[in-house]
């Protein structure tokens, strides 16, 4: 993962407990990858590496990066080789047979610089499979927080450290970036959260609720869950994310 404030904000207990399901449900992506025995495989924002381990469990040989230091030491815990770097600027060369990426390229806000940093990385032929968030992702807490930020004089839209791109738009990305794509596919996939919108908002919304004032924090909070829960919150107290996803396979000429 990447994103200035929020990397210095995951911390591997808290991460576990609000937002396991990250990872939980990242099977259809995995399936994409198809890894086989002794291909080297890049985990791209590998978190504190529990998909990566199920990619080793297929007998690659896999390493991780990720920009934060507290989910790289959680990975080495797991004996993944995981390694700091930032997707915008690693220095691999010509090393992987596939870049695997999940839930982490929409914290990457220069596309273009990870697509170039993915493709030097790659082998000829290697294949780039990942999903991130896609366009209209989190929509409503989006505008939720804008709101409530609003109300207390700040342009939340410039603090919003997410890219969530279109199918169309990501597409050339990739072909510009020497990728031929094999599929593209925003997927609406509503997301339980269990521990309900405020502990996705302590795991994941930490730059857009930095610009409060810390008294203020939990009032603004408060309001952005009575202003969400018409639409997010079932009768049960139950709550459900407006995420959609970006999924995609591609790979470059051999
Ligand atoms: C995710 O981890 O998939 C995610 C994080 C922040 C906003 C939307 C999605």
């Amino acid at each position: 993962m990447d994103s200035e404030q929020q990397l210095n904000t995951w911390q591997p207990d808290i991460y576990d407990r609000n937002a396991r399901f990250v990872s939980d449900l990242g099977s259809p992506v995995l399936a994409m990858l198809q890894p086989s025995p002794g291909e080297r495989i890049l985990d791209l924002g590998c978190g504190d590496g529990v998909l990566t381990e199920k990619i080793a469990a297929s007998g690659a040989i896999v390493v991780g990066v990720d920009a934060s230091e507290a989910m790289v030491a959680a990975a080495r815990q797991r004996g993944i080789d995981a390694r700091l770097a930032n997707g915008h600027s690693m220095r691999f060369e010509r090393e992987f047979d596939a870049v695997f990426s999940n839930a982490a390229l929409h914290w990457m806000r220069e596309p273009d610089a990870v697509l170039a940093a993915v493709s030097r990385a790659l082998k000829p032929g290697g294949r780039f499979v990942a999903e991130l968030g896609g366009h209209g992702c989190v929509a409503a807490i989006i505008v939720a927080l804008e709101a409530v930020l609003a109300r207390r004089g700040i342009n939340g839209a410039a603090h919003i450290p997410w890219y969530f791109p279109t199918a169309a738009d990501y597409r050339a990305r990739l072909e510009r970036a020497g990728f031929t794509v094999d599929y593209i596919e925003l997927i609406p996939r509503p997301t339980p959260l269990p521990t309900g919108l405020e502990g996705w908002l302590d795991t994941f919304a930490e730059n857009l609720l930095k610009p409060l004032q810390p008294a203020d924090r939990k009032r603004a909070v408060a309001e952005a869950v009575e202003l969400l829960r018409p639409v997010l919150c079932d009768e049960r107290e139950r709550w459900t994310a407006d995420y959609i996803r970006l999924r995609f396979s591609a790979r470059l000429a051999s």
